[in-house]
């Protein structure tokens, strides 16, 4: 039995292999019955032994480890301080994420991951989602990649192969490095009638891709709190710096500043960004105005604004007349420059490696191997 379970999964891979590789030329259902037929001759003697093997290593996670393998981290930065000769960023687009299915029964408005926002290193997609008990994401893989999930409200359990399980609560994050593999759900505590919050992907320096998972839980109590002078605007230094203080260290392998701001009606901000990243906003409560000059653009609930890459300092503010405060989320995270090839939940940086993980997850090897015979406990509430 154990054999054909074995050779069955081959298969699979086999055949989702095909898929990927042909997925421009699947476009109905139909189409894809012949390519199962196509893939079951596909298999050629000795294909297993030819697959190049990506061997995991344990990581020494200290900052000063990842600073000498080439990573440098984004509380490595001097102190940056906005004044009126910060040169500002100006505003590269903006556009409205759109709510759209997801999963099973989740709805999110995707800003990044759309045509409107690809190829945006290392940011894969931003989802702001709200899912209700009885919905949610049960078991599936991740390789080669970062998820960073922020609660807005409500809760969000979590549970992986390793063994690790917990809940996020709203306020909190869960820093999730997948490295050479995962297999974990993600559900909506059934205790609330909405959880909402916002996941974020990011791609992983290529020398960190094959590190073993990591979890690290950001709880609110945390998270420091930075306010200007006239105390209009607060901000929640989740990950990075604003008025001077630093946030909680080593959350994630990827260097991303996260920022969460809430405006007043009449307050305005200068925040400085490390040079040379890239940087987005994604506008949650109120009316903003972003930018400088001519190029200023006042901004509604659920858009996703992109910052040129050129400039020290992005400028918001809130009409001093505005009916209520403003909240956006400020993202910024250092670009890299390998290819990325993301297929699903696995983002590798070749075609080569996708097959691979497509492999290595159907025969549970190279960092899948406590896939065999799991199942999350919390994935069945979904029954
Ligand atoms: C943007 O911020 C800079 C630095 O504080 C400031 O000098 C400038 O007046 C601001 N511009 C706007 C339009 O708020």
């Amino acid at each position: 039995m154990k054999t054909l379970a074995f050779v069955l999964s081959v298969v699979i891979a086999l055949v989702s292999i095909v898929a990927f590789l042909f997925q421009d030329e699947i476009s109905t259902a139909l189409a894809s019955s012949s390519v199962v037929a196509s893939a079951l001759g596909y298999i050629p003697a000795g294909i297993l032994e030819k697959l190049p093997f990506v061997v995991g290593k344990e990581l020494d996670t200290s900052a000063e480890a990842l600073s000498s393998e080439g990573t440098s981290f984004p509380w490595d930065h001097e102190p940056l301080i906005a004044s009126d000769m910060s040169a500002p960023r100006a505003i590269r687009k903006v556009f409205k994420a759109v709510e759209q299915a997801e999963g099973a029964g989740a709805r999110v408005r995707r800003s990044v991951g759309t045509a409107h926002l690809k190829n945006f290193s290392p940011f894969l997609m931003c989802d702001h989602f709200s899912i209700s008990p009885g919905a949610g994401f049960p078991d599936h893989p991740h390789r080669g990649q970062e998820t960073i999930t922020y609660l807005l409200s409500g809760a969000v359990d979590h549970e992986d192969f390793t063994g690790s399980k917990g809940t996020i609560e709203a306020g909190s994050l869960q820093f999730m490095t997948a490295g050479r593999g995962i297999v974990h759900a993600e559900m909506p505590s059934q205790n609330h009638d909405t959880n909402v919050g916002i996941q974020l992907w990011v791609d992983l320096p290529k020398h960190l891709k094959s590190c073993e998972p990591r979890y690290r839980d950001l709880h609110s109590s945390e998270i420091p709190v930075a306010k200007s002078d006239d105390e209009k605007v607060e901000v929640k230094v989740i990950s990075g710096q604003s008025f001077g203080v630093d946030s909680v260290k080593d959350l994630a392998y990827t260097p991303v500043w996260i920022l969460d701001f809430n405006i007043q009606p009449g307050g305005s901000v200068a925040q400085p960004l490390p040079k040379g990243w890239n940087s987005f906003l994604y506008t949650l409560e109120g009316e903003t105005t972003f930018g400088v000059g001519s190029g200023t653009q006042k901004v509604g609930q659920f858009h996703n604004l992109v910052w040129d890459q050129e400039g020290e300092i992005v400028n918001a503010s809130v009409d001093a007349d505005a009916k209520e405060a403003a909240r956006f989320i400020l993202i910024a995270g250092q670009p890299m420059d390998h290819p990325i090839v993301q297929y699903g939940p696995f983002v590798v940086t070749s075609r080569d490696e996708v097959m691979q993980a497509f492999m290595d997850y159907q025969t549970h090897s190279n960092g899948f191997e406590k896939a065999a015979g799991w199942e999350s406990k919390i994935g069945k509430s979904m029954a």
